[in-house]
């Protein structure tokens, strides 16, 4: 039995009627039925578990799931070693850098290098600012990262955008792009070699029905 890591959350949803879709589930119901966190389709052969969103790479990496779904931006900031096989095409978004529209900054190259940036991904956030020669103090945050700057906690944000209403209802600005995100499947080092045929199978029933 194959074990797929699902992430719970906004990306869930899409990510039910893409396999459902794929014919890989009978249906998008299939994981919606309870609060299980475990959920067999012994038909199928597949188990798959649902995890925290930044956790699907923990797992997979580990071999407790031969594969996962997870964002880009989760896969870049857990720095988990895992293959990255497809782009899902599905959970499109930006990450990217704001600031109140309060403030004069007008690019990235603007803050000094005492500014301070909130973010909930300190990873990707310290890459992007050395990439640009700015040595920026990091604030992490869990959530609701656009009120770091009303509060005066933070002089900048990097986080994701999707529709962009989050940013504009704060009277946030963006200032600059980190990178374009999307959903995408992941597979475990050992278990892509062992389950190579079953996992070469999944991906292409994803590939007939993925739209980039
Ligand atoms: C994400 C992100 C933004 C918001 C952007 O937060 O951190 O706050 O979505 O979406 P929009 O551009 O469509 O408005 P999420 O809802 O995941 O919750 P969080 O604030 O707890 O991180």
């Amino acid at each position: 039995m194959l074990t797929i890591a699902l992430p719970k959350g906004r990306l869930m949803d899409k990510v039910l009627e893409l396999l459902a879709e794929a014919q890989i589930i009978d249906s998008k119901e299939l994981c919606e039925q309870s609060r299980k966190l475990i959920i067999e389709d012994p038909k199928a052969n597949f188990r798959y578990i649902l995890a925290k969103p930044i956790d699907v790479p923990t797992y997979v990496e580990h071999g407790v799931a031969d594969l996962g779904v997870v964002g880009k931006d989760i896969l870049i900031e857990s720095e988990r070693l895992v293959y990255e096989l497809m782009d899902l095409g599905i959970g499109k978004c930006r990450m990217i850098v704001a600031v109140s529209d309060q403030s004069n900054l007008n690019e990235v190259k603007e803050l000094g290098f005492s500014a301070k940036v909130a973010t909930k991904y300190p990873n990707i956030t310290t890459s992007f600012f050395r990439s640009h020669g700015i040595q920026s103090e990091i604030i992490e945050l869990n959530g609701s990262i656009e009120l770091a700057p009303l509060v005066g906690l933070a002089d900048a944000i990097v986080d994701i955008t999707e529709t962009g209403t989050t940013i504009r209802e704060n009277g946030l600005r963006i200032i600059g792009e980190v990178f374009p995100i999307s959903a995408r499947l992941i597979a475990n080092h050992v278990s892509y070699k062992l389950h190579y045929k079953k996992l070469q199978d999944i991906q292409e029933k994803l590939e007939g029905v993925v739209q980039c």
